[in-house]
């Protein structure tokens, strides 16, 4: 019997800055043979403060960018543009498996909870949205949940402030009022990809018995599932850069987050 073919083309995963490289450790982490093609749209970010036609047009653009790349499968390692933009980029590319991170981190809540009581931090387009309320309270209609938007935190993470006291005030201002109440929640979902940069500090500002989810885990899961059927690797593993702007800040921040070094000349810059 003739084995089929290995499809050795790239998965395509975008965000609107450096947030992304959280799902995308992960899912190299899942599937080390693949090829990936990261699209961090630096020159526009924040993504989170804008409204939802903008994002969704942005992520459309995002995704022909790496679609003429030749990928096969887009991850949107985006809340904001998870929420914005999956049934337009759907409809868009029916030919093409397209994941978000929201239902992976909404399950993932859903599942770490034991009092019900959630509490999602995230962008303001992701909060205004009740994206985190609608995929929980279809898991778990009892659920309480309270969103709330930490906007600092992305400009935080682009900039490298990952720790060290600037991060910790922002960290303590935004989530001590979150806890101060006797129906504390019991979870805290990192509602956008940006936030896990800054997991130390946001651990040390929240009561020590309080889960933390992030969705690049649970997405990683789905998209091995859905993809790496096989087990096998099909590419070399291969990483290859794209950004809108700011190469050298991009190759900075990644290299430190990644734990491998990104040389500011690997990362080409496209126009969308
Ligand atoms: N990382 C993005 C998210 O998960 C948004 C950051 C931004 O551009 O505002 O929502």
């Amino acid at each position: 019997m003739v084995a089929r073919e290995r499809d050795v083309r790239p998965i395509g995963v975008f965000d609107s800055g450096v947030g992304g490289l959280t799902v995308l450790r992960a899912l190299q982490a899942r599937l080390p043979g693949e090829d990936f093609i990261y699209l961090g749209d630096t020159a526009r970010l924040p993504y989170g403060s804008k409204s939802r036609e903008t994002v969704e047009r942005y992520s459309l653009q995002c995704a022909r960018v790496l679609i003429a790349r030749g990928v096969r499968a887009l991850v949107v390692a985006c809340n904001t543009a998870s929420a914005a933009a999956l049934p337009a980029l759907r409809a868009a590319h029916p030919e093409l498996q397209v994941f978000g991170v929201i239902e992976p981190g909404a399950i993932a809540a859903v599942r770490a909870t034991a009092s019900r009581r959630i509490a999602v931090i995230a962008t303001p387009a992701t909060v205004q949205g009740r994206a985190y309320e609608l995929q929980i309270h279809a898991r778990a209609p009892e659920a309480r949940v309270r969103a709330l938007a930490c906007p600092l935190f992305v400009a935080l993470a682009e900039e490298g402030w990952t720790e060290g006291p600037v991060a910790e005030a922002v960290a303590r201002r935004y989530l001590a009022p979150l806890f101060e109440t006797v129906e504390r929640p019991d979870v805290l979902v990192l509602g956008c990809t940006h936030f896990p940069l800054l997991r130390p500090v946001i651990r040390a500002a929240i009561p020590a018995d309080t889960a933390l989810v992030d969705s690049a885990e649970t997405t990683a899961a789905e998209v091995a599932t859905a993809l790496g059927g096989t087990g096998a690797a099909r590419g070399s593993g291969k990483l290859t850069w794209l950004a809108t702007d700011g190469a050298a800040r991009f190759a900075q921040v990644g290299s430190r987050f990644l734990g491998r070094t990104i040389e500011p000349q690997e990362v080409e810059l496209v126009d969308l």
